[in-house]
C-alpha cells in the first residue's frame, strides 16, 4: 500500500493528497513517494495544510535544492506572490502569471529549468484568482503522428520580453531595456525527458520559432497552446487559505485566473530547482 492517500482530480492532470499534516510531511521520509506522485500527476493538492513558511522551505529541501533568491519575504526560500506593491515591489511583473506559462523557461544563466513550485495560500481573493493547470505531456501525446514528426526538430526562443509585453504592451524605454537585458533562452519545442516521456515546451515566454517565418511560427505556437489548454484538459484550483499546491514544471503549464489588482490575495512560493536540461 502506498504511504500516500491520493485521488486523481482530472484524467490528465492533478491529484489530491489527504491525511497528511506538517509533522508527517517533515518527519517521515515522504520525499520519494511525493516526487513519484508529482511526476505522475503533474500537480498535487494538499488542502488545508496551513504550512508555515519555514516548514514549506524545509519541505522543499526534501524534494531538491531550493531557490534562495530574494523574495520580498523575511524567510529565505519564500517568494511572496501578490499584486500589492507594498508587499512586493516587483508586483507588476507578476501580472504575467495571468498567461499560461512554465516557471523557469528564461533563467538568468545556464541553470536547468525549475523542477517544482510549491505554492501556499495565505490570503485569497473573493473573485477569480484560481490557478489553472494543463499537462504538457498529455498535450504532446494528443498530437498526430504527422505533427510529432514535423515538430520534432523545431527550436523556440523564450524571452522575458515575450511574456511581459503581453501584460504591458506599451513599456516605457527604461522597462524595455530592463526586459531586454534579461538573457533569452532557446529550447526545443519537444522536450524528451530522462524518463523517456515527451512534453511540449510552450507558454507566454515562447517568442518565435528559430529559422521560420515569424507569423508561421507564431501560428504553430498559438495553436499548440490553445489545444494544450482546452478547458476539458484543465484542472482549476479554487483556493482556500491554508491550501498547498505543488506542480511539476517539467510536465505542466499553469496560469492564474485574473483577480482584482487591489485584492489581498497573497501566495507564498518556494521553488525547487531542477537537475535536468530541456533537450
Ligand atoms: C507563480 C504562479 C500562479 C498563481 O507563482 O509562478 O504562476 O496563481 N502563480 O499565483
Ligand atoms: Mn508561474
Amino acid at each position: 500500500m502506498s504511504v500516500l492517500t491520493i485521488e486523481k482530480l482530472t484524467a490528465s492532470v492533478g491529484a489530491e493528497i489527504t491525511g497528511i499534516d506538517t509533522d508527517r510531511l517533515l518527519s517521515e521520509d515522504l520525499a520519494g513517494p511525493i516526487l513519484d506522485a508529482l511526476e505522475h500527476n503533474g500537480v498535487l493538492v494538499i488542502p488545508g495544510l496551513h504550512l508555515a513558511p519555514e516548514a514549506q522551505v524545509a519541505f522543499g529541501r526534501r524534494l531538491g535544492e531550493v531557490d534562495y533568491s530574494p523574495g520580498h519575504h523575511p524567510v529565505a526560500g519564500i517568494y511572496r506572490v501578490t499584486l500589492d506593491k507594498s508587499k512586493n515591489s516587483s508586483a507588476n511583473k507578476l501580472k504575467a502569471t495571468f498567461d499560461w506559462h512554465i516557471d523557469g523557461c528564461t533563467p538568468t544563466g545556464d541553470e536547468y529549468p525549475q523542477m517544482a513550485t510549491i505554492l501556499s495560500a495565505k490570503a485569497v481573493s473573493d473573485k477569480g484568482g484560481e490557478t489553472e493547470f494543463a499537462s504538457s505531456y498529455a498535450a504532446y501525446d494528443r498530437l498526430s503522428d504527422d505533427e510529432k514528426e514535423r515538430f520534432a526538430s523545431l527550436r523556440v526562443v523564450h524571452s522575458l520580453e515575450a511574456s511581459q509585453s503581453r501584460v504591458t504592451p506599451d513599456p516605457d524605454p527604461e522597462t524595455l531595456t530592463r526586459w531586454r537585458s534579461w538573457p533569452s533562452s532557446e529550447h526545443p519545442l519537444i522536450w524528451t525527458h530522462r524518463s523517456g516521456r515527451r512534453s511540449l515546451v510552450l507558454g507566454a515566454s515562447a517568442d518565435y520559432v528559430v529559422g521560420m517565418d515569424r507569423a508561421e511560427g507564431r501560428a504553430i505556437l498559438d495553436d499548440l497552446l490553445t489545444r494544450a489548454t482546452e478547458p476539458a484538459h484543465v484542472y482549476r484550483h479554487q483556493w482556500s487559505v491554508g491550501d498547498t499546491v505543488i506542480w511539476d514544471n517539467r510536465g505542466v503549464l499553469h496560469r492564474a485566473a485574473p483577480y482584482d489588482h487591489s485584492s489581498p490575495r497573497e501566495m507564498l512560493r518556494t521553488t525547487v530547482l531542477g537537475d535536468e536540461p530541456i533537450k
